[in-house]
């Protein structure tokens, strides 16, 4: 069903598991025999380990999966506190720049068959003064894979988000559903209620796994 080389992997918020599901879509194209390759352009929230590196958790679940050891390539910016990347980085005196991204993004992309570049926060998220997370993935040209983060407000930041994507003029090639909570009153409803809006096709359904 996918077609493109590479996702652009956004969510209906921060928390809801978009590294969980790119992690599950990593691993699904590579037991369907692809060489899949990860990107975390903008990482927020790292932790310094013995020898100073800064480890950034997405980027360590993402790398477990794909093998990657070129970090500066998969992941062109991060940062050490768990913020909004502009205000990050407007702290640590850098602006994120999209060709930067773009050419980094253009880069590691050949060494795959398939790539799934993670975006931070939802879609409407800043990477600068200027600039949000739709703009990247429209500058990249990806299509978009939205995760839901199955809770109760998710079908109102699902519909929003999905609008948005469009807008933008980028192409919805798909959503996930992912159960963070133990339990959502009426899911089967609320699936339903998603399959028939959101008017792109439901590629993963993921149960609550703790
Ligand atoms: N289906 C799930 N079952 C159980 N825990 C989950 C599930 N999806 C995500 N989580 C947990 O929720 C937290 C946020 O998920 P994460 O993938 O890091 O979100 P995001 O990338 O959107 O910020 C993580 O601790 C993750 O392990
Ligand atoms: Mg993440």
């Amino acid at each position: 069903m996918l077609q493109s080389q590479g996702y652009f992997i956004t969510g209906t918020d921060t928390e809801i598991g978009k590294t969980y599901s790119t992690v599950k879509l990593l691993r699904q194209w590579q037991g369907e025999g692809l060489r899949a390759g990860a990107m975390k352009p903008v990482a927020s929230g790292c932790e310094v380990d013995e020898a100073g590196h800064w480890l950034n958790d997405d980027v360590c679940r993402l790398v477990a999966v794909t093998g990657q050891t070129d970090l500066d390539l998969m992941n062109p910016y991060r940062f050490l506190p768990p913020i909004s990347p502009h205000i990050a980085a407007a702290q640590a005196g850098i602006e994120i720049k999209l060709e930067t991204i773009v050419e980094h993004y253009q880069r590691l992309a050949p060494q795959y068959d398939r790539v799934a570049v993670e975006g931070a926060g939802g879609w409407f998220a800043p990477l600068s003064g200027d600039h949000f997370m739709a703009d990247l993935a429209a500058a990249l040209g990806l299509p978009v894979i939205l995760v839901v983060g199955m809770r109760l407000g998710c079908i109102n930041h699902a519909l929003l988000t999905a609008q948005a994507i469009r807008a933008a003029g980028c192409e919805f090639a798909g959503w996930v559903a992912n159960q963070v909570v133990p339990r959502m009153p009426a899911y089967e409803d609320n699936l339903a209620t998603l399959d028939r809006h959101l008017g792109a096709p439901r590629l993963l359904t993921l149960p609550y796994a703790p």
